[in-house]
């Protein structure tokens, strides 16, 4: 694992843009698997600014996301599959039939297996993720086994609040309880991982991580063992790390 520390969330950003964009150069048909949340929003950001002044093309590129909300349409405001339409796939030519996000509605663990077979078909070139305060990587909570694969999951307390704090105008109760989320395995096979860590809110996550054994009580702990993991870290998240 290569930790790269920066001084805050937009040199995290511009760092994270220059991985993202030469995989895209070097492969103009690549796979990129990439995550939600507040962190990713400078990357797309970037990535938008970068096709509408140099071109950058997506016509040949496949996205898969990492996690949906149970029981949310993807025409849901809060959905995950509306946050990548807004933040990134309106604004770049990407065919939107090329971009999958998993599905939160419907026959679950049908949902999960076809993802499965998705991700099998089409192996995942590099693999954005964030962090939660609590170690999660895509919504693999603590607890949840290396060698999984998409599923059904229960959200911590913790992460709903967090989420509820940025997304759902700090209503709890309107957060949901459960998720489909790749797997633990499903990211490590991806060729190369990116993950960016911003805010003191990470700062305990990113001890666990970097200075831990691997462990399942932190699920980012596993991408120490991953070839080729990238993990750009502002000063913040980095403030509690003894060495
Ligand atoms: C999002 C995801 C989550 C987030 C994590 C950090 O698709 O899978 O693991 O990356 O919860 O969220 P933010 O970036 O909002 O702090």
């Amino acid at each position: 694992m290569e930790l790269i520390i920066v001084k805050n969330y937009e040199e995290a950003s511009d760092l994270a843009f220059e991985h993202m964009i030469e995989v895209v150069k070097s492969n103009p048909k690549a796979n990129l698997g990439l995550a939600t949340g507040s962190t990713p929003i400078g990357l797309y950001d970037r990535m938008v600014k970068d096709h509408q002044t140099n071109g950058t093309s997506y016509k040949e590129i496949k996205t898969f996301n990492l996690d949906e909300y149970f029981g949310l349409d993807p025409q849901h405001e809060q959905s995950y599959y509306r946050f990548m339409y807004e933040h990134l796939f309106k604004d770049i030519d990407i065919n939107l039939d090329n971009t999958h996000v998993p599905s939160g509605v419907g026959d679950i663990q049908e949902n999960c297996n076809q993802y499965n077979a998705l991700l099998k078909e089409n192996p995942i070139d590099i693999q954005l993720l964030g962090i939660g305060g609590n170690g999660h990587i895509g919504f693999n909570e603590p607890g949840t086994a290396f060698d999984s694969v998409t599923h059904y999951i229960e959200l911590k307390q913790r992460t709903r609040e967090d989420n509820a704090r940025l997304f759902f105008n700090g209503h709890l109760e309107e957060v949901p309880t459960h998720a489909i989320t790749m797997g633990i395995s499903n990211i490590m096979a991806a060729k190369k991982v990116l993950l960016i860590a911003c805010g003191e809110n990470k700062a305990d996550a990113i001890v666990k991580m970097v200075e831990e054994e691997p462990s399942v009580d932190c699920p980012a702990s596993a991408l120490k063992n991953h070839p080729n993991c990238v993990c750009i870290v502002d000063e913040a998240a980095a403030s509690k790390l003894s060495k």
